[in-house]
């Protein structure tokens, strides 16, 4: 493991395996304990006195039950880890978000539930044909909104719980804003302060023929923490697909896929909802300017704007320049699917696109979009410095592959100059896989002074690692090994103490 400025592989043609396929299937497995406030000390490193606050990461933590593995990761239960510094001090806990289905079939001891991405309840398509419950695992994201933490999953209600024991409190309705069921992002972007106040913004979509997108916005501090503050419904031809979307201070940023939703495969019990999603053949994608409340255009309707090919989970940030809206999001060739037939553990890396950080655009009068490529390295799961959220930013962290072409599993942490293209690489591999990069800032510091957090797959030791790098230069602070091995997790965030 070494930071060092990224250099050019010599002969791209003949990459070199960066990775066993053993190790990296070797974190797919079940959590099996909850720990309660464990002091852990760094192997290497010093865990550094001025990160105080809490790491909290979400993700699948159930894999297999009663011999039955899931179909795809992202049907696992929900477990949530809180990592707490305090001076240089750091404890772990950890807990399963007690969900319905969770708790049902704990007690039951096997599958009781379909997943969205293909899991089936045991018996085939009879036994699962019309069966069109959803089983809400909590499992995406977990964040903090005043006395709350949040665990999320985008198609329906947040699970409120206690920040400090990780207890689950229950189904939250954001204070009587969202009905029973209601569906509310996984991803919610935190406004540091566009129109005042910070604000925590996101969304819910309704899909359907026509689908409704809600774009709320919550305070985050003081007394009014949670409340409501605004709030727009804006209905769109099309079935939506939304995971993700951008803020800058005027607009929200939806890419709306061009992709098909034929439910019947999942009504008969043959496949999970997800994959019944397929790219549409010469489909048109767009983007969704939504105006934002207290911005510039208020009260308009949304700009429909065509958008460049391809498909998108994430996005990386948004900015205003101008007339221009400019979007920073990571592009895949197609919709990435786990086929009925296909397992999961033997996945071909070489036979799924990879995703790519592209630059878009907008010409929110004209209408006109241009795009260009920030890198040709694989990557996922980018931020900037929470401090420019929906402004201009100099720098983004990500997870990337080892080698700078081509699709692989994650083992990088990457810093990229978005303006220059510089980078910087910290290297889990040959037997480390990354996850999610959080980019905590040093209050009071540059763009790029902070730590950046992760947590890693070390498939020498099959167990989960903490990180701990600096984030200008991505040298190596710490590394603490903890007491569980977890499988590949979803998102994260920092709650500064
Ligand atoms: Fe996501």
């Amino acid at each position: 493991m070494s930071a060092a400025t990224d250099q050019p592989v010599a002969d791209a043609l003949e990459p070199q395996r960066s990775y066993d396929r053993q190790d990296w299937a070797s974190a797919f497995g079940n959590v099996d304990v909850e720990l309660d406030d464990v002091p852990l000390t760094a192997v290497r490193g010093e865990i550094p006195s001025a990160l105080n606050g809490t790491l909290y990461r979400n993700g699948p933590g159930r894999l297999e039950r009663g011999g039955q593995w899931v179909h795809h990761p992202f049907d696992g239960d929900g477990m949530v880890v809180a990592l707490r510094f305090a001076q240089g001090q750091l404890h772990l806990r950890n807990r399963f978000v007690r969900t319905e289905g969770w708790l049902a079939e704990e007690e039951a001891g096997r599958v009781l539930y379909r997943g969205v991405f293909g899991t089936q309840k045991p018996g085939g398509p009879v036994a699962n044909a019309f069966d069109v419950r959803l089983k809400n695992i909590a499992n995406t994201h977990v964040v903090r909104l005043g006395d709350t933490l949040l665990a999320l999953w985008e198609a329906s209600s947040p699970h409120a719980l206690d920040p400090d024991t990780l207890e689950t409190r229950g189904l939250s309705l954001m204070d009587g804003v969202l009905k029973p069921g209601e569906a509310f992002s996984a991803h919610p972007r935190f406004d540091p302060g566009h129109h005042g106040e910070p604000r925590m913004v996101t969304f819910g979509v309704k899909t359907g023929p026509r689908s409704t997108v809600r774009l709320m916005e919550f305070a985050t501090e003081g007394p009014r923490a949670g409340q409501l503050l605004s709030q727009r419904s804006d209905s769109f031809k099309g079935f939506a697909f939304l995971h993700d979307f951008a803020i800058t201070p005027n607009w929200a940023i939806f890419l709306q896929n061009a992709v098909d939703f034929n439910p019947l495969p999942f009504v008969l019990g043959q496949k999970g909802a997800a994959q019944c999603l397929r790219s549409r053949q010469g489909g048109q994608a767009q983007f969704w300017l939504v105006p934002r409340e207290g911005g510039a255009f208020a009260g308009q309707p949304p700009r429909l704007i065509d958008a460049p090919d391809g498909f998108v989970f994430h996005h990386l940030n948004a900015y205003e320049e101008g007339d221009q809206v400019v979007v920073e999001s990571i592009f895949y060739a197609d919709f990435p699917s786990i086929g009925p037939d296909e397992d999961f553990r033997a996945i071909d890396f070489e036979l799924i696109p990879e995703g790519l950080l592209e630059r878009c655009r907008i010409d929110f009068n004209s209408g006109s979009v241009t795009s260009e490529r920030l890198s040709e390295r694989c990557c996922e799961f980018a931020m900037v410095n929470p401090h420019n959220e929906g402004l201009p930013a100099r720098y983004g962290w990500m997870a990337a592959a080892e080698r700078e072409q081509g699709n692989d599993p994650l083992q990088v942490i990457k810093k990229l100059d978005l303006r220059t293209g510089e980078r910087w690489i910290w290297s889990a591999a040959p037997r480390g896989f990354v996850s999610e990069p959080v980019m905590v800032p040093m209050e009071g510091g540059a763009e790029d002074d902070g730590w950046v957090l992760t947590l890693i797959w070390n498939g020498a030791r099959r167990g989960t690692d903490l990180v701990i790098l600096r984030a200008s230069d991505l040298s190596e602070q710490a590394v603490v090994e903890l007491p569980l091995a977890i499988p590949y997790g979803l998102h994260g965030s920092w709650a500064s103490a």
